[in-house]
């Protein structure tokens, strides 16, 4: 084979396995990870390494795999016959493409493009492999497939866990999963593989054995397990999550945040922290927020779909809802919740409010209790609020209404009409005071009960 390198690169990213292991009627890819499907962080790490192209594999009814994964294209495996059998799924698609051909599995989302880089590197080095595999050594090897070397130390086979024997379950050098093909030998090696083992499935690890009795040299790159775990289970959803937030909480830092109690805040894969961002214990980012620099998000706040802008402060016990935009210098305070609105720079609700559908102009208080009524049981309406407004104690704004720049609503009101800019609106009841009432009120009340007494 002459050893004209390509640096032409196409990535198959398999996920139409049934994930029976998860007990779930989602697909397995679709189990997200930092709030973000699996397969997502997948092709996120692929496509950091430009391949010419991304070919993702579902099975039959995961159209919803098939959304996920838009605009990337997708193939069908009609059945799942195993992982060799979901890479020829793809050949169609790849036609007679002969650069390299990485593989790929949805099911492992720590995967980083560094990781990738180093298998294709393998594929591309020395004695110009058929096949490049990602060796990895995980402290328990379980169930993995175990790379079986040669004196030489030359890759000979990979055998499944169901296939292995004894001696081979003893290898503690794994196979990660991914590999590098050369693409103008991958279809005749794919076409060369049989099913006669355990679960009777194509398994792309016997690509290596078929490579070596072609002739053809095979490579190992190993890499750091904690970038290649798969996801079988819900129980190890629940860690790699964990690595996941890890990693995000560390590059966050690493970033110019500082967060008070790193093991207690949880991110999105998405979020986007400035720099000099202070966040305390227990805050939760859902997708979608951006917090800009200087901010400061006391403990216990969740927030999702949100811009923060530079040198708010949020919290103690804040909730921000999606579509909310906190303007610079802006608070938000405890039991506040804030669901698609604005507030203006330097506006402020301190405690116990419901912002909806509202816009707050720069500089406007909000007091403690105040609500936004902006539902009617069947249709959703905005309030718009001006500048330097002060909304006392307790209003509430019924929407739609607006309150001009301005002006002073009493606490205790109940808005329903417009205020012009600069007024004063008071909507409650009068208060009536009636001199002496409580003393004659007690004194009779003392009669009567001393005259039950003696009857
Ligand atoms: C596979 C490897 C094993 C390795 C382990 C690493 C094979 C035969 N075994 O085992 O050596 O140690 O991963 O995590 O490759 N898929 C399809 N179509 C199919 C079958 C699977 O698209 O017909 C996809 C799945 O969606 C999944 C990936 O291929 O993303 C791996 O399949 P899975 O069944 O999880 O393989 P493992 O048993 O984990
Ligand atoms: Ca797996």
């Amino acid at each position: 084979m002459t050893a004209q390198t390509s640096t032409a690169l196409a990535c198959i990213v398999l996920a139409a396995g049934k994930g029976t292991r998860m007990k779930s009627d989602l697909p397995k890819v679709l189990h997200p990870i930092a709030n973000e499907p699996m397969v997502a962080h997948v092709l996120r790490a692929a496509s950091a390494l430009n391949p010419d192209r991304i070919i993702v594999v579902v099975g039959p009814g995961q159209e919803g795999v098939a959304k996920a994964v838009a605009p990337h294209a997708t193939v069908l495996q009609p059945q799942q016959l195993g992982t060799a059998d979901a890479v020829k799924a793809a050949r169609g698609s790849l036609g007679d493409f002969d650069g390299d051909v990485l593989v790929l599995f949805g099911d492992t989302p720590l995967v980083r493009p560094e990781t990738l880089s180093l298998l294709v590197q393998a594929r591309r080095g020395a004695g110009d492999p058929a096949v490049a595999v990602l060796g990895m050594r995980p402290t328990d090897p379980a169930a993995y497939g175990r790379l079986v070397q040669d004196e030489a130390g030359g890759l000979t086979k990979i055998v499944e866990f169901l296939d292995a024997t004894p001696e081979e379950r003893a290898i503690g050098l794994c196979n990660a999963g991914l590999m590098a093909f050369d693409g103008r030998r991958l279809w005749a090696i794919l076409d060369a593989i049989g099913s006669a083992n355990a679960k009777g499935e194509y398994y792309l690890t016997d690509a290596v054995a078929v490579a070596r009795a072609e002739g053809h040299a095979c490579a190992v790159a190993e890499g750091d397990p904690a970038d290649v775990e798969g996801v079988n289970s819900r129980v190890e959803l629940a860690r790699l999550e964990k690595l996941m937030q890890a990693r995000l909480r560390r590059q966050a830092m690493l970033n110019g945040a500082t967060l008070a109690d790193p093991d207690t805040v949880w991110f999105s894969a998405d979020t986007v922290l400035g720099r000099d961002v202070t966040v305390g214990q227990n805050v939760v980012f859902g997708p979608g927020v951006v917090v800009e620099d200087g901010v400061t998000i006391r403990p216990f706040c969740h927030l999702e779909g949100v811009v923060v802008r530079r040198d708010a402060i949020i919290g103690p016990y804040s909730r921000l809802r999606p579509g909310s935009d906190i303007g610079a210098g802006a608070h938000v305070g405890n039991f506040v919740e804030v669901k698609a609105s604005t507030l203006g720079n330097g506006a402020k609700a301190n405690h116990l409010a419901y912002v909806g559908d509202a816009d707050i102009g720069e500089g406007t208080n909000i007091g403690a209790g105040a609500i936004t009524c902006n539902y009617d049981g069947t249709f959703k309406y905005r309030t718009q609020v001006g500048r330097n407004v002060f909304v006392g104690t307790n209003a509430t704004l019924v929407a739609p209404v607006q309150v001009g720049d301005g002006a002073f609503i009493a606490g205790g009101s109940t808005i329903t009409q417009p205020v012009p800019a600069d007024a004063l609106a008071i909507g409650r009841g009068r208060q009536v005071v009636k001199e002496g009432w409580a003393a004659a009120f007690a004194a009779s009340q003392k009669a009567r009960k001393a005259a039950q007494k003696k009857g």
